[in-house]
């Protein structure tokens, strides 16, 4: 029989699915020195975000000879050493395409926090207080929304935008998109000199692109959102922007360390904060249990 290890939990449509399929599923979290030994039990391991899949872990399963396939349910695979994996014969996936719409709705979520000032309000009106005057904000409608990454997310996001009659530009490594892309694909450079709000959809890089040299670039009093990764933004100089009022605020869905230990971040007052919850729907984490019943079927069909 086929053995499932789902350290990070899985839907539980999804593990319903894959027993009546025949599969055994096993639901439990190991930690980082159990994980080698158990993982190497299993043909497939399911993780989300929390379980690093390393080296030592590779190595053990590898040497075991039994572990065929990872799984991240979800987007990004920097929680799992996947080139290593590959070259030792066991194959790595995910699942792109599930979560698109909620990371999407999530960013609009932040946008309208940031103009009307929602995340301030709700921290003050618990401690009593009725600051109507402190909270004129903006509207979305006329900004310009400058995207960097037009991905499937980018995508999602833009056509939301542009339905509550936000501008909509984008950049991207891969250049512009098919000639019938509504949206203005732009430099990087004019991205920042134009846009009202600044949105992250990029994969995590090496290096930061919002940096003391990049934020110089932007317009004064931007707005910027992060709900990719941590490592694209220098924090220390987007702290420093905050406090100057050059960027006006910023929404966060990731962080560096993950729960958050930076007070400077977590007791900013201009700081919208969300605990990496991008994917955290219903209806994401019942797409994302879909697909990976999907891929498990296709992987282990007789
Ligand atoms: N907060 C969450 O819970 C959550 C959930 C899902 C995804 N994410 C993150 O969102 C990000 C985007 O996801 P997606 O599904 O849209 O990915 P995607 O692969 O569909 O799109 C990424 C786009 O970025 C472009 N790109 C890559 N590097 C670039 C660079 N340096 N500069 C400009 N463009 C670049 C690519 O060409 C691509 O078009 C990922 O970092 C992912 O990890 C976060």
């Amino acid at each position: 029989m086929v053995r499932i290890l789902a350290t990070d939990g899985i839907e539980s449509s999804a593990a319903k699915a894959l027993t009546d399929l025949g599969f055994e599923v096993v639901q439990q979290f190991y930690n980082e020195n159990e994980l080698p030994a158990r993982a190497a039990e299993y043909d497939v391991v399911v993780v989300r975000s929390a379980t690093k899949i390393r080296k030592p872990v590779i190595d053990e399963a590898a040497k075991a000879g039994k572990l065929k396939l990872i799984i991240r349910g979800g987007v990004g695979i920097d929680n799992i050493d996947a080139e290593y994996a590959k070259e030792k014969g066991i194959d790595v996936q995910n699942t792109p395409k599930a979560s698109s719409a909620s990371v999407a709705e999530l960013v609009m979520a932040h946008m309208f926090s940031l103009a009307r000032f929602i995340y301030d309000a709700n921290v003050t009106m618990r401690a009593g207080k009725w600051e109507k005057k402190r909270y004129e904000g903006i509207e979305l409608s006329g900004k310009t929304l400058g995207l960097i990454g037009m991905g499937r997310i980018g995508r999602c996001i833009a056509n939301m935008a542009t339905g509550i009659g936000m501008k909509v530009i984008y950049t991207d490594i891969t250049g512009h998109l098919p000639i019938n892309e509504p949206h203005a694909f732009v430099t990087q450079d004019e991205l920042l000199a134009r846009a009202d709000f600044i949105s992250m959809h990029v994969p995590a890089t090496d290096k930061p692109i919002i940096t003391v040299e990049t934020i110089s670039k932007m317009k004064n009093g931007v707005y910027l959102i992060n709900t990719a990764r941590a490592a694209l933004l220098d924090i220390e100089a987007v702290l420093t922007a905050l406090d100057s009022g050059k960027i006006t605020a910023i929404a966060l869905d990731v962080f560096n360390e993950e729960p958050i230990k930076d007070t400077r971040i977590s007791t900013h007052p201009k700081i919208s904060m969300t605990p990496h919850i991008g994917a955290a729907t219903a209806e994401a984490q019942l797409r994302i249990g879909e697909d990976i019943v999907q891929i498990i079927s296709e992987k282990f069909k007789s």
